[in-house]
């Protein structure tokens, strides 16, 4: 039986990768800890609240007596680290947050993995840290996709905790050997996901029939990742990747913003038979400060050396996110009102 950690196992990655091992690895154990801030949610996975291979750990990546408690108690094989502040316009107007919990909860757990490694010399470990795109900065329209070998040029507050967490996973590596493998990946979605990102907060403002804020002019483009194929990957980079080295991520759809909220439009109102085009609700606003023009990844490492190739076409795997959306509306709104809060105060607070 591996024990695998996965921090930040109730956001939307991490809530899809949960799923996502427990169903496709029989065998291995995983423990889930989550702060449980806004972009956590604890009911995503209450279908395995009683699972013997699924335990939740409510708890601070910063907090090192804590990972010093879990990491003795469970002896972990492995960890999946995702948690973190991941929103690029909260990381504009509140940024201090982005350096405690990615710089230095990174730090924290980093040091419990050496720890632990240096207490269990010999036994397999790996630390999988999960990285984005953003990292290296802005493309121009006809430059080359990202591929591991770019230099890093983060321009949001958000990007450049991620880019400095990224150095010290790395440098854990080559300082002191631990086994880390970094992956950067391009813009996830499906279901889970918060709705204050685009394609999660279009297709609930379509439903309420509400404004489609669209930043700049729209032309901003972004590399869609379907966030099964985005578990497979780690999954991956897990079990075949080399300490010390990076691999990018990517879905190889690359599409600009207007013509995502055009074909998430269409879709809806074809799905719900609404008559009148939702594109009449799309509203010009102001640009995000510093906002990148552009992310591609070049995907040809990780192709070559760990197996992974993003299976989801962008139609089919947008179809399938609104179809999850539809059937789980009492998910959608628990989250829009805030419900699931309230549910984690009741819960939690002792
Ligand atoms: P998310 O915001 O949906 O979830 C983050 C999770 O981390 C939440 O469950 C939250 O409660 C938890 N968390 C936050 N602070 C914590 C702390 N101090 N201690 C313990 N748990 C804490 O994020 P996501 O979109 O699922 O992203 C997961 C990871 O993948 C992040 O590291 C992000 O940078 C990276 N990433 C995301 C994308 C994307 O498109 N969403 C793309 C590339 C990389
Ligand atoms: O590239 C990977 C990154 O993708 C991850 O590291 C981040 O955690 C994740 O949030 C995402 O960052 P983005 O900033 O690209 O995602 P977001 O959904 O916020 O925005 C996608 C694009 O849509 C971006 O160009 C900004 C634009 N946008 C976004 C929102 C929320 C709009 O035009 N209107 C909006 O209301």
């Amino acid at each position: 039986m591996e024990k695998i950690l996965i921090t930040g196992g109730s956001g939307f990655i991490g809530s899809n990768l949960v799923k996502y091992i427990h169903k496709n690895k029989p065998d291995w154990h995983i423990f889930n800890l989550d702060a449980l801030t806004y972009a956590g949610n604890p009911r995503n996975h209450q279908a395995l609240e009683n699972d013997s291979r699924y335990r939740f750990i409510h708890g601070d990546i910063t907090d090192s007596a804590l990972l010093k408690k879990i990491f003795t108690e469970h002896e972990f094989d492995g960890v999946f680290h995702l948690a973190a502040e991941s929103h690029v316009d909260r990381s504009i107007s509140g940024p201090e947050v982005f350096l405690t919990t990615n710089v230095m909860g990174t730090f924290k757990l980093l040091e419990a993995g050496l720890n632990h490694t240096r207490n269990h010399p010999g036994k397999a470990f790996k630390f999988v840290h999960v990285s984005t795109d953003e990292v290296y900065g802005s493309l121009g329209f006809d430059e080359p996709a990202f591929t591991e070998e770019t230099a890093y040029d983060p321009s949001s507050p958000y990007s450049a905790s991620k880019a400095s967490s990224d150095h010290f996973a790395k440098a854990y590596h080559r300082t002191y050997g631990l086994p880390v493998v970094v992956t950067n990946c391009s813009n996830n979605y499906g279901p889970y996901q918060f709705p204050e990102k685009l394609i999660p907060l279009i297709i609930l403002n379509i439903l309420d029939g509400k404004a489609l804020p669209v930043y700049g002019k729209g032309e901003n483009v972004r590399d869609w990742l379907y966030v099964e194929d985005h578990c497979e990957a780690l999954v991956r980079a897990f079990e075949k990747g080399n300490p010390g080295e990076t691999y990018n991520i990517g879905g190889g759809e690359e599409k600009n913003n207007l013509q995502v909220v055009h074909a998430l439009c269409d879709l809806v109102d074809q799905k719900t038979g609404r008559k009148k085009s939702s594109r009449e609700l799309i509203r010009f606003v102001k640009d995000r400060p510093g906002h990148d023009i552009r992310y591609a990844i070049n995907s040809d490492k990780t192709e070559k050396s760990i197996g992974f190739k993003a299976r989801f076409s962008f139609e089919k795997a947008l179809s399938k996110t609104i179809d999850w959306y539809l059937d789980n509306m009492d998910w959608t709104r628990s989250v829009q009102t805030g419900e699931y809060q309230q549910w984690i105060q009741k819960q939690y607070s002792s």
